[in-house]
């Protein structure tokens, strides 16, 4: 970490974390210099052909994107992918705008590099965010959409198939989110029945949306190996795109900062990465070679992004390594991935992709 990234984590830290989330989102908005000018550079790191991935149709100049929650109104993702990420996820977005739960609501367990966040979707809502996205149409990069259902629907389906509708002419990708912990309920979408029928109501909204891009399935890492095989199942039967596994746990194993363990929400972060890289693996062998997979939960180093594609991922997100390592992180990781591919002389980091599937798999789920 250089003297002027830990200078600015400092200054951010000094803020409660709700506070500093909002000084960084409009320090990108002002277009601050957080990103070294060599990540624009076109000889740069996060253009180098080797790592390039090319999944549902799509050209990821990197296999590292900005996850979910970060960006949840699509107020910066051009400045997201200018830090040197390969895609920028905006979201979760849900049809009405709605203030998420009371502060506070987000809590750093610093001693872990762990954040508990009971956020709840707050978000300006569909118009607030499409108008952002209309306007930055035809500008290149890999934004996608992540989708939610707002906390007093009375039909949660049926708002997953208007956002499809209205974000299908802007997104890159979509993403269903079922697996945030602070909507009451909505992980119970995630059980055969119901996501079957969620699943089917969302590829019908795609089929009629007036375009078509790639369906993301967002799941939990608290599944249990049955619930898996039935996401599994409904995933290859729908033709889903992808999966992104995975959203925050509700585990708290492992913390050393007791402290604030017992706060209420979703924890994410470096205790994340063992669990989340474990259910990965077992996805990728339930879903075979083909479908896409996007690895997320604790990913803060280059070590660990490569180990998200050993067990199985295509792509790679995070959110909370980014919180403690600051905006220089993804050009870090990714350059850094450079970096491995000419010393490994491998032709393309997919080369990589599960061959560490069978380890993280015979892992036992706790
Ligand atoms: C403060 C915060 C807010 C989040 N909000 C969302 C969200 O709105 N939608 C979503 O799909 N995931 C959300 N997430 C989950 C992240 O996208 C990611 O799946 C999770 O944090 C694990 O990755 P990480 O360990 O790199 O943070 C949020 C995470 C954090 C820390």
């Amino acid at each position: 970490m250089s003297v002027l990234d830990r200078i600015g984590k400092k200054l951010l830290f000094s803020f409660d974390p709700e506070t500093a989330h909002g000084l960084s989102i409009a320090a990108l908005r002002c277009g601050l210099p957080v990103a070294s000018p060599s990540s624009r550079d076109a000889r740069s790191p996060t253009h180098d052909a080797r790592l390039k991935v090319r999944i549902c149709g799509l050209d990821f100049p990197n296999p590292l994107g900005m996850a979910a929650g970060y960006d949840k109104n699509a107020e910066v993702p051009d400045a997201l992918l200018r830090l040197g990420f390969g895609f920028a996820e905006v979201g979760t977005i849900t049809p009405l705008p709605q203030p998420g739960n009371p502060k506070p609501r987000i809590f750093r367990l610093t001693a872990d590099e762990a954040v508990i966040n009971r956020l709840g979707f707050n978000n300006e809502g569909h118009a607030a965010a499409e108008k952002r996205l209309a306007a930055r149409k035809g500008r290149s990069g890999i934004v996608g959409v992540n989708i939610g259902a707002n906390k007093d629907s009375a039909d949660r389906v049926s708002d997953y198939e208007r956002g499809v509708a209205r974000f299908a002419p802007y997104a890159s990708y979509l993403t269903v989110n079922i697996s945030s912990p602070n909507t009451p309920g909505l992980r119970s979408m995630q059980a055969r029945e119901q996501l079957g029928e969620l699943l089917s109501r969302v590829m019908a909204a795609r089929a009629t949306a007036s375009a078509q891009p790639p369906v993301f399935l967002k799941i939990a890492p608290d599944l249990v190996e049955v619930e898996l095989e039935d996401i599994a199942a409904e995933v290859a039967e729908k033709e889903i795109d992808g999966v992104i596994v995975s959203n925050t746990t509700l585990s708290r194993t492992g913390l050393h900062a007791t402290s604030l363990a017992g706060e209420a929400g979703g924890l994410s972060g470096k205790p994340l990465f063992e669990r989340s890289t474990a259910v990965l693996a077992r996805m990728r062998k339930l879903l075979g070679p083909e479908i896409a997979i996007i690895g997320v939960g604790g990913v803060d180093s280059t070590e660990t992004a490569l180990e998200k594609i050993r067990a199985g991922a295509d792509l790679v997100q995070l959110y909370t390594g980014m919180i403690y390592a600051g905006p220089a992180l993804p050009g870090r990781i990714v350059a850094g991935m450079a970096r491995f591919v000419e010393r490994e002389r491998l032709g393309s980091i997919r080369e990589l992709r599960d061959t560490a599937c069978e380890r993280w798999t015979s892992k036992v789920l706790s």
